[in-house]
């Protein structure tokens, strides 16, 4: 790519000056050295870059051609087309350090993605694509500590629930801007309900059950010029909730109660386009219905990450013979602390306390969807629980919590989303034990737009709910997370108003975990 790409920028600058004859003699001698044009018309990088899953020697650097995003086809030819990248060490892309060139296919509507090896750890790099003779928007990335190093600072932001219509990605546009290393995705990073009416921003096209469903659904959320932002400027650690195939599935347990072939069917479908449009590497591609998307990432000395998948392996909801296939309150379920039931699966619930285990790290963290802590939900006499979070499943939370205690795990702090609000907590082995030593602290971010709970209904959960530190679910925006040896600081950022664009950011509490002593407090 390095020697071809000097013509096509002097032949946009030429442009640009008007010397239209000029400008032609230079398209016909690059027409030999490129193929026909890809487009239908249009220019093919409407959907913009990204980056992902970094690791100390390289990063996934993905895009997607499509000139008509809103098109089945994305409004290209039914064939691949080479697609060139280039990475560099400098923000106006003079020094290329890495280049080549890939087929975008249509068996992957056209998507791209770049697993880039030979780079230096913890530092920035900026990229791009160009295809058909255009470029495309430069991003900028991060590659991670080298194992054995002893990073002075991990800045990460936590994000989750970013429904279309129900508002503006605003706290995107000021995330964009915050001086981070890395962005964790918690899930529904789309949401697959029909259009409805009345609200900020509408979906197009019906509720996704097959491939050409979800990628429009997919293609639709990444035309936001916000979400863009925030891919360009920062690499992203993604992981889907349920939203992403289906309300409250559970393994092949569908919502409505399809049937469980006819579901995975779905789910394989709703897998294959998630991975065609996020920055993710090979290994997580799906084969049918399944994909591993669980996986760590290791920041020198400093912290680990375990990112979890709370959806592809689970048991079904407890206490569903009612006929409501999706989570609900239950009450006197004894069937949700089922030992026998996981949330996890045993097999990434191993690879988790494994990890755990062996880390080393000062910080341990445990990036998934939901709200781990208890929370019971009738005010009052009597006990009232959901069903579709760790409270359905209370004796896997249960396992982890014990093995923290027993392991003295170094500082796990817990990351969750799900909620469309911020709960900050003490993670117990009992709350309802006096003086009950905290094993872990737990930061649940907001949505990016998800419309959030009733605020006076679930304040009143609070007294019976004494670990959890902080409720708010009025406002949208994030969690911005600094790490040092000594200290772990959230911050809850968040914006005015969603329904229309351009509200400011600002900070509406900040809370610090002191290292050897678990539980968040008030900063
Ligand atoms: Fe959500």
């Amino acid at each position: 790519m390095s020697a071809t790409a000097p013509k096509v920028l002097d032949r946009r600058r030429f442009l640009a000056a008007g010397g239209v004859a000029a400008a032609l003699l230079v398209a016909d001698r690059l027409a030999g050295a490129w193929p026909a044009p890809v487009q239908r018309g249009g220019y093919p990088f409407t959907l913009g870059v990204a980056s992902g899953d970094p690791a100390p020697g390289g990063v996934v650097l993905w895009t997607r051609l499509a000139p008509q995003p809103l098109l089945a086809d994305g409004g290209m030819p039914a064939r691949a087309v080479s697609v060139d990248w280039q990475v560099a060490a400098d923000p106006s892309l003079g020094r290329i350090v890495r280049a080549g060139t890939v087929l975008a296919r249509p068996a992957q509507a056209h998507t791209v993605h770049v697993e880039v090896e030979g780079l230096e750890p913890a530092r920035s790099y900026w990229y791009r694509f160009r295809a058909g003779g255009e470029l495309s928007p430069a991003g900028r990335t991060r590659t991670l500590p080298a194992p054995g190093a002893s990073p002075g600072r991990l800045a990460l932001a936590v994000v989750s629930c970013q429904h279309y219509e129900h508002g503006y990605y605003t706290a995107y546009q000021h995330l964009a801007h915050e001086d981070l290393d890395l962005v964790v995705h918690l899930g529904d990073y789309l949401y697959e309900t029909a259009p409805s009416d009345g609200q900020p921003r509408r979906h197009t096209g019906p509720a996704p059950t097959d491939l050409a469903g979800y990628r429009l659904r997919h293609a639709l959320y990444r035309t936001d010029p916000d979400l863009q932002a925030a891919h360009a400027a920062l690499p992203f650690v993604v992981t889907w909730d349920d939203h992403e195939v289906e309300n409250d599935y559970a393994d092949d347990q569908s919502e409505r109660f399809d049937p469980p072939a006819a579901f995975r069917r779905r789910r394989a479908a709703a897998y294959q386009a998630y991975w065609e449009h996020l920055p993710l590497r090979r290994r997580s591609r799906p084969r049918g219905p399944a994909a591993r998307l669980y996986r760590r990432l290791r920041f020198g000395d400093l912290a680990e990450l375990s990112v979890l998948d709370t959806r592809q392996y689970r048991d079904d909801q407890p206490c569903d013979g009612n006929g409501v296939a999706r989570g609900q309150v239950v009450a006197g379920c004894r069937e949700r602390l089922d030992p026998g039931r996981s949330l996890l699966g045993t097999a990434q619930r191993r690879w988790l306390l494994a990890g755990l285990d062996r880390s080393g790290a000062r910080w341990n963290v445990i990036a998934q969807q939901l709200l781990m802590a208890e929370l019971e939900l009738q005010p009052g006499p009597g006990l009232a629980y959901g069903s579709d979070g760790w409270d359905g499943y209370a004796a896997d939370r249960a396992r982890i919590l014990q093995f923290l205690q027993a392991r003295r795990t170094s500082n796990p702090v817990v990351l969750g989303g799900d909620m469309h609000s911020f709960w900050i907590n003490d993670l117990h082995l009992d709350n309802h034990q006096p003086g009950a030593k905290v094993l872990a602290s737990e930061f649940v971010g907001t949505s990016i737009s998800s419309s959030g709970p009733p605020y006076e209904q679930y304040s009143a959960y609070l007294a019976d709910n004494p670990h959890v530190r902080f409720f708010e679910s009025r406002w949208r925006g994030y969690l911005r997370c600094q790490v040092d040896h000594r200290r772990w600081r959230t911050d809850l950022r968040v914006v005015d108003t969603v329904q229309r664009p351009g509200a400011p950011v600002r900070t509406l509490a900040s809370f610090v975990v002191q290292d050897g002593r678990a539980g968040p407090q008030g900063a």
